[in-house]
């Protein structure tokens, strides 16, 4: 009798589990949790696909001019509509000041021209479009690319992106959060956890960082830092998914799964933004990029499980909403229906891990899963 509760129960289990990670859609989960050895929770997820918009695809010519540049408008309408407007901000900011200071030597203007669809055009491609940014050399300045979340209060989060980086050396592409509570200049109050790209580096090297990498006296803080190799085949030339854990105790980051780097030093600590950029200042870290040369950082999706707190000032009109959803009220209760997204065969579909138990005997008495029944029966004649 022992034995056959026992069975029963690990049948039920194994079934139950295939079962259970059924795809479902975010308003059925309450809580995320990721496959890292953490067992913290996330309670929201967003997810941004890039990969079948051909109605946006268009390689915007380049503008030659900094000032049109910097005032171009959005590339296309994707980029207007408010599922982007609502939680990116595409940049025009330039680094005018530095030049002027004689602190970087090349003059950068970020254009939401550099931001746009493009129709995959590789060989066997893995998407019908993707997103793209660029930055290109002109003689008297880089044009450059970026757009930053318009929350400010991510607070803690594992952030992926399926991309590669291609392009002439002389440039950084960089998926990182960042808060800076003082000034440009005030290096102290910079919290961020960084992946860049340096196209001048070798294809198989990627460096993370917990900023500040360097001290007033302009040292280096060798802990804050470290210069990571790729899987094979995932050098960063190549599609891969980078994943960034930002947790209390550490940031980690991943290549396709495999753990690259985790630093526990200089942990950010308080709410921040998200941000992606292609970028040169002609400065020691990025380097010169050739005039005429250019680099870019292309995307296939977004992908981003994540808390936030809301004592933070915020811009972000769907905190504001979401602060008034009925969810919320739910996350209060505690998290019942438990979901991923790292288990699903769909990626940005999650899956329901548990809490689930009203759904399975729904199922179980609708015979929507007749499939746990049968072996089930069989498993008690066999014994
Ligand atoms: C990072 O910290 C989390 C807890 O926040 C822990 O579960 C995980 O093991 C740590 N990762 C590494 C690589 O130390
Ligand atoms: C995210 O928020 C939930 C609910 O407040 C909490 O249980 C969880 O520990 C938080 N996760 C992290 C990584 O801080
Ligand atoms: C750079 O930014 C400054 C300050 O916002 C602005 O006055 C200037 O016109 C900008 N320059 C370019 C090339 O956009
Ligand atoms: C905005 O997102 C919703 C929900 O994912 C989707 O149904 C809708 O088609 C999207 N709108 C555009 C213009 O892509
Ligand atoms: C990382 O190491 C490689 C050599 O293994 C070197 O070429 C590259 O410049 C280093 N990157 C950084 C940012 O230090
Ligand atoms: C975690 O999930 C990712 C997909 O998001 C997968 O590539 C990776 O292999 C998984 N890692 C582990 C340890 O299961
Ligand atoms: C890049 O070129 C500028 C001159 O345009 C020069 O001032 C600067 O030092 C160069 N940067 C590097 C890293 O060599």
């Amino acid at each position: 009798m022992a034995n056959l509760s026992l069975l029963l129960s690990i049948v039920l289990q194994v079934l139950g589990r295939v079962a259970c990670l059924e795809q479902v859609n975010d308003r059925q989960c309450d809580c995320y949790l990721t496959n890292d050895t953490s067992k913290n929770y996330f309670t929201t997820h967003d997810f941004f696909d890039f990969r079948a918009l051909a109605q946006y695809a268009k390689v915007p010519s380049p503008i030659t001019d900094p000032y049109d540049s910097s005032d171009a408008d959005e590339t296309s309408n994707y980029f207007l509509d408010e599922n982007w407007t609502n939680v990116w901000g595409i940049q025009r900011w330039n680094n005018s000041d530095g030049v002027d200071s004689g602190d970087v030597p090349v003059l950068l203007v970020n254009s939401p021209n550099n931001i746009y669809i493009e129709k995959n055009e590789d060989e066997d491609p893995s998407s019908e479009t993707f997103l793209t940014m660029r930055t290109l050399r002109y003689r008297h300045y880089q044009s450059a690319a970026e757009f930053e979340s318009i929350s400010k209060a991510y607070h803690f989060l594992s952030v992926r992106m399926y991309a590669r980086t291609i392009g002439a050396p002389g440039a950084v592409t960089a998926m990182f959060t960042y808060r800076n509570d003082g000034g440009a200049r005030e290096l102290t109050s910079v919290q961020e956890s960084d992946l860049e790209i340096r196209t001048m580096d070798p294809p198989d090297k990627v460096q993370y960082t917990n900023q500040p990498s360097y001290n007033l006296e302009g040292y280096d803080i060798p802990q804050s830092t470290q210069n990571a190799t790729t899987p094979k085949q995932a050098d960063w030339t190549q599609w891969s998914v980078h994943r960034m854990d930002w947790s209390p105790k550490n940031t980690t980051w991943y290549i396709d799964g495999r753990q690259v780097a985790s630093i526990a030093f200089q942990v950010p600590r308080d709410p921040s933004q998200v941000i992606f950029n292609a970028w040169s200042d002609g400065g020691e870290w990025s380097g010169n990029m050739t005039v005429g040369d250019a680099a870019y950082l292309q995307i296939q999706w977004i992908e981003i499980v994540y808390n936030s707190t809301g004592n933070e000032k915020t811009t972000d009109k769907r905190n504001d909403d979401m602060a008034r959803a009925p969810l919320n009220a739910k996350r209060d209760e505690g998290c019942q229906n438990v979901c991923s997204i790292d288990d699903t065969p769909t990626t940005g579909t999650p899956v329901l891990l548990q809490g689930a138990a009203s759904r399975i005997s729904d199922h179980i008495l609708g015979l929507g899963v007749a499939y746990v029944w049968i072996p089930l029966l069989l498993a008690t004649f066999l014994i």
